[in-house]
């Protein structure tokens, strides 16, 4: 069955756009391994429009769970990964201008770069995940440069509004994953899912990990964080049972 890992930037936005102290992503952190949480995902970006250096630090030091460090290739950033020493570091790409990261790692567009990020947290002892899209030539591209592991951005899924798209997509995602599997990389999906959209995702063969943060901090305004995470685990354990 697909780990779960909870995404809790969202918990630190709400904090920001009041910048006081409150709700603390540590402590829904803490939440979500109360409710069956396999992994924390947060992402360091370089404005701090979310999480800051401080919760980053507090993670490390009170989270037993697996922590997956999403951060796009800045010196800054991946410093402090190699510093705090996440299981897991995710790559992704970052626009000022985006309100969430919005497509996949471009490995072609950065690739010497890419391989130097990829070295450094090798070097530190973290496996590297890449968050990718859906298309193989990327993907065989990451397997080439190191990645451990590829996220396959679920966006354009989560997105199809019509039947006939949705399936198509589904079936884009389908093959990316065969792909990452063949190539002998550890898959993980994630962006977009929801409680309605993740059943079919947690069925793909040998999927390894979906990272979820939105629906699910959305849900447990109304009915507590722990439940939220319970609730998703659940539909996973669901779709898996359909593979
Ligand atoms: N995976 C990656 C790489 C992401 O950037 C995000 C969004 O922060 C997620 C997963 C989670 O997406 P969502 O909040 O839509 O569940």
């Amino acid at each position: 069955m697909p780990e779960l890992g909870i995404n809790i930037d969202h918990v630190a936005t709400v904090r920001e756009a009041r910048k006081t102290n409150e709700p603390d992503p540590v402590l829904a952190a803490a939440l979500a391994d109360l409710g069956g949480a396999d992994g924390i995902t947060f992402h360091l970006r370089e404005d701090r429009r979310h999480i800051q250096d401080r919760d980053v630090q507090l993670l490390r030091e009170t989270v037993t769970l697996p922590l997956n460090f999403e951060l796009a290739c800045e010196k800054n950033v991946v410093d402090i990964a190699c510093q705090i020493r996440p299981y897991q570091a995710t790559l992704v790409p970052e626009r000022r201008a985006e309100v969430t990261t919005e497509g996949g790692l471009d490995v072609f567009g950065n690739r010497a770069r890419i391989i130097e990020v990829i070295q450094q947290l090798h070097d530190a002892g973290i496996v590297v995940s890449l968050f990718l899209d859906p298309d193989e030539a990327q993907i065989e591209a990451g397997q080439e440069v190191g990645a451990n592991a590829v996220e396959l951005h679920t966006g354009a899924y989560a997105h199809a509004a019509a039947r006939f798209d949705f399936q198509r997509e589904l079936d884009i995602l389908r093959t990316a994953a065969a792909c990452v599997v063949d190539l002998g990389m550890v898959l993980h999906a994630g962006h977009g899912l929801t409680y309605h959209n993740v059943k079919p995702v947690a069925a793909i063969q040998h999927m390894g990990e979906l990272n979820i943060g939105h629906s699910i901090i959305a849900r447990s305004i109304t009915t507590g964080l722990v439940q939220a995470v319970r609730d998703m685990k659940r539909l996973i354990e669901r779709g898996a049972g359909l593979s």
